[in-house]
């Protein structure tokens, strides 16, 4: 460890959900320029200006100091790529710690470079499970917070599900959603839902209520029939209320490969490219309900108050279940069907906001990590 009073820090990111939980953590080490030094390193994994670019401007993160510039591929190549590049980077920047976000191949491929080069790591949203290794990102999150120095947890099962699996007590610290941090900043600034929708030509107006739907998740997509499925009973719910469908890249592809664009086209889904933050704020926050299968969606409706069910059979964020407002429905038509029609009905769940989601966790995340590599 270097021995000025600086904390050497690299930031990784490298997909869209990481864009949103880094945006704060920059603020918070630049502005404390005595305590941090952080540059910012992005893999590549996600590039589009949709994915990258639209975001990090509106949240006013940084340009990174690096693009590794991996683009797609499989799991294998993606990982053994980002691993290949970022040594380079790391061997030429020697960092204090190396700080890794979320559960995408990026955190999990930057991790593990870094403790080989005895960098230690630290985990921010560590300790959530779904407890179903078919989601590439569960095993993501069990190996990257195997490897990992200081982990630090959104919600109180987090750290649970730690010590469960030998993570010393002295090492997790819960100090709430860097999410939300970033979601409680940009709520004044969220695009109007009127002016996205009319921007998109929609033929209803915010006033009449709709709901909003993203689906991206492998399970969900990748299989044509499963996908034609799940078009098809949301094609049906759009009958009872206009869906607004910003479309992932990779779901995007699979309803063509499908073959499934005229089912969407004849329904009353307004399809949409992937939207900038600010964007899809405006339209969360005014939705009577939101249809999704996003890690992160579960959580940004329960700060918001509104509605979520999430298409999926588990959450590695039951919080947003037992306190929020999302309910886990899982992708058997029926279910969906009546879990929407119940939400139209009665207005869903009321929730409460979970312990610490307060827009205050970059900080109590910088305090801890200045005094544990530091102040001993
Ligand atoms: C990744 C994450 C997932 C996260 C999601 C959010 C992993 C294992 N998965 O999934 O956890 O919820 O991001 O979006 O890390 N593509 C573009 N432009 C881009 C990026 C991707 O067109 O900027 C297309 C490519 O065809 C690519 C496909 O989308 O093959 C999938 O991208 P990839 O990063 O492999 O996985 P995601 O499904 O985005």
């Amino acid at each position: 460890m270097s021995e000025s009073h600086a904390l050497k820090v690299l930031c990784v990111v490298g997909a869209r959900p990481n864009f949103m939980k880094i945006a704060p953590l920059m603020q918070v080490f630049r502005s404390r320029g005595q305590q941090f030094e952080a540059t910012l390193l992005h893999t590549g994994q996600h590039y589009d200006e949709a994915m990258k670019a639209a975001i990090f401007r509106q949240l006013s993160i940084p340009e990174p100091d690096i693009d590794l510039e991996v683009g797609s591929g499989s799991h294998t190549q993606q990982t053994a790529e980002i691993m290949l590049r970022f040594e380079t980077q790391l061997n030429r920047l020697l960092p204090d710690v190396v700080l890794v976000v979320g559960d995408v191949n990026s955190t999990i491929a930057c991790a593990l470079v870094a403790v080989k080069q005895g960098v230690p790591v630290v985990h921010v949203e560590a300790g959530l499970r779904s407890f179903d290794r078919d989601m590439p990102e569960e095993v993501n999150r069990v190996l990257t917070d195997q490897i990992s120095d200081l982990l630090f947890t959104t919600e109180p099962e987090g750290h649970e599900n730690l010590l469960r699996e030998g993570v010393s007590d002295e090492r997790i610290q819960f100090v709430g959603n860097v999410m939300i941090d970033t979601l409680l900043a940009n709520r004044d600034k969220a695009v109007p839902a009127q002016q996205t929708l009319a921007q998109f030509g929609a033929n209803f107006s915010p006033d009449e209520g709709y709901a909003v739907l993203t689906l991206h998740r492998p399970s969900n997509v990748d299989d044509p029939v499963v996908l034609k499925r799940l078009v098809g009973v949301l094609a049906d719910i759009s009958s009872s209320v206009p869906l607004v469908f910003p479309v992932h890249p990779r779901t995007e592809q699979r309803i063509s490969e499908a073959g499934l664009d005229n089912v969407i086209g004849n329904a009353n889904i307004l399809r949409t490219p992937p939207l900038g933050y600010l964007q899809l704020l405006g339209l969360m926050a005014n939705a009577r309900v939101v249809l999704s299968d996003s890690g992160g969606i579960q959580e940004e409706t329960t700060a918001l108050g509104v509605p979520c069910v999430t298409l999926r059979e588990n959450t590695e964020r039951p919080i947003t279940v037992s306190q929020g407002t999302n309910t886990i429905v899982g992708t058997d038509i029926q279910a969906i069907r009546a879990c929407v029609e119940e939400v139209l009905t009665t207005g869903g769940k009321a929730g409460r906001i979970p312990e610490l989601w307060d827009g205050r966790a970059a900080d109590r995340i910088a305090d801890t990590m200045y005094s544990h590599y530091k102040g001993r």
